[in-house]
């Protein structure tokens, strides 16, 4: 049997803006993947580097925020230090192997309720082309899965993820 993938996606929505566009969205109707799983939180300025990283080593495929326009945080900078924290996630995650576009970082008012679901299908979609994360693997089909420093052939990411993100030191942008 064929073996269809559909990846798990993690949202962290600000309560303030994209929240309410995901909910926009659902009230016009307007169809976005229901791989996206959306983690409600006051402000993006409370997702941590761990927060996105932990996400992809606990099996998601993929994970974004989603905050307010930038200058119109209700915390005024949150989003912009989620902004950092992204950035910073990306790096991380390529130096665990991972492909950084893996971790996104969108902003949406509320009344962007159409635009929130294009991000949704924008993001699904790159996730598909690029795969499974490692998590998804099969054992016997990853030979990175067996020996965790080692590189997959067919897969290049590795599986260091779960290294002590606080042993290195550099978490907080
Ligand atoms: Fe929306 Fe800060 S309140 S990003």
């Amino acid at each position: 049997m064929e073996y269809a993938f559909e990846p798990v996606i993690i949202c962290f929505c600000c309560q303030w803006c994209s929240y309410a566009a995901a909910d926009l969205a659902g009230s016009m109707r307007l169809q976005y993947p229901t791989n996206v799983k959306i983690i409600k939180v006051p402000c993006t300025g409370r997702v941590d580097v761990i927060s996105l990283l932990k996400g992809l080593e606990e099996g998601a495929d993929g994970v974004f925020v989603s905050g307010c326009l930038l200058g119109d945080c209700h915390y005024i900078s949150g989003n912009q230090r989620a902004t950092k924290r992204v950035a910073h996630a990306q790096k991380l995650a390529e130096t665990f192997g991972l492909n950084p576009e893996r971790v996104e970082m969108f902003y949406n008012s509320s009344a962007m309720g159409p635009q929130f679901a294009q991000c949704c299908r924008d993001f699904t979609d790159r996730i598909r082309k690029l795969g499974p994360s490692f998590k998804k693997m099969a054992p016997d089909t990853c030979a990175a899965s067996a020996a965790p420093d080692t590189v997959c052939p067919g897969h290049p990411e590795k599986l260091k993820l779960s290294t002590d993100l606080t042993a290195r030191g550099s978490i907080h942008p």
